[in-house]
């Protein structure tokens, strides 16, 4: 089996476990709730993420932001290129991004409706890829889009552990079986080797939206997870709080699910001038 095949394999399965055991509710982390938690502000300081996106990018750049979601990278770096464009197909994203860059005073940034692989004639001299590469079933055809489409360089960014998979622990103590993970970098890269990508991997600190808190904002955020049937939420509190120690760690962004650490960005990135 190739390595894009087994990342393929891993989406069928965990798909068919979310089905089986969560029912047919889609779980794309899309809705309203999430665009709003992914909004920033473009002008915040930035995230060691952020300065290493600013140090890539140039004033005369198009950035094509895959996936860009509410903006949060996006809308940063139109303050310093000629234009973004964020291709998303989720609509409540779109409203975020198209809000967000209204308030901050930013005309060169557009919203594209539409999933990355029917997307068509989008290029940048950045193409940019922000935690989006755990929802991707057809990995291989979505990267060689990504690398024809970039005219300078490709980056891609993903949580070590990829957020559908921090909740892992709660999964297994409600629902008494191993969820299948999500794929990560250690999948992604050798799907990036087989199309004769060698690229540079750096490791920065996680630029994670705040998590809650209290204990009780931890407890709301598990239970109004993903990973969970609505139905299964009031079996499931008395559980987690039983074992919120075990679960949860506290940090310096707030309660955070143990599982979610080491909490880093694996920034991947290569240049489509050079043999690749
Ligand atoms: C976790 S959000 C990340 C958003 C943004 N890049 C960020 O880092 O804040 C994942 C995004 O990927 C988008 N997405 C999922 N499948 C996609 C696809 N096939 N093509 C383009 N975007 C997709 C979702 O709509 C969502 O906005």
């Amino acid at each position: 089996m190739t390595a894009a095949e087994a990342y393929v394999a891993r989406m069928d399965a965990r798909l068919a476990q979310q089905t089986r055991v969560l029912g047919e509710e889609p779980r794309t982390g899309q809705g309203g709730g999430a665009a709003q938690r992914l909004r920033a502000d473009p002008h915040r300081e930035p995230s060691p993420v952020l300065a290493f996106l600013f140090s890539l990018v140039g004033p005369d750049d198009t950035v094509l932001d895959v996936g860009g979601g509410a903006g949060r990278y996006g809308l940063s770096l139109a303050l310093r290129c000629r234009e973004v464009i964020n291709v998303d197909p989720a609509l409540a994203m779109g409203e975020q991004f198209q809000a967000s860059a209204a308030e901050a005073g930013i005309g060169n940034a557009r919203f594209i409706h539409s999933d990355w692989l029917q997307a068509q004639g989008l290029e940048g001299d950045v193409v940019l890829v922000t935690q989006v590469t755990f929802f991707i079933r057809d990995i291989e055809p979505f990267l060689r889009k990504l690398r024809a489409a970039a005219r300078r360089r490709v980056v891609i960014s993903l949580q070590a552990v990829p957020p559908p998979n921090h909740y892992w622990a709660f999964f297994r103590l409600v629902y008494g079986e191993d969820q299948v993970e999500a794929p990560g970098y250690r999948e992604l890269l050798p799907v990036l080797w087989e199309l004769g990508i060698l690229p540079d991997v750096r490791i920065l600190s996680a630029d994670f939206p705040r998590r809650p808190d209290t204990q009780e904002g931890a407890l709301e955020a598990a239970l109004t997870g993903n990973w969970l049937r609505s139905e299964d939420r009031e079996r499931a509190r008395p559980l987690i709080e039983a074992h919120f120690d075990e679960l949860f760690v506290r940090t310096p962004r707030g309660y955070e699910p143990r599982e979610a650490s080491p909490s880093k960005d694996v920034l991947v990135t290569w240049e489509t001038t050079e043999a690749s």
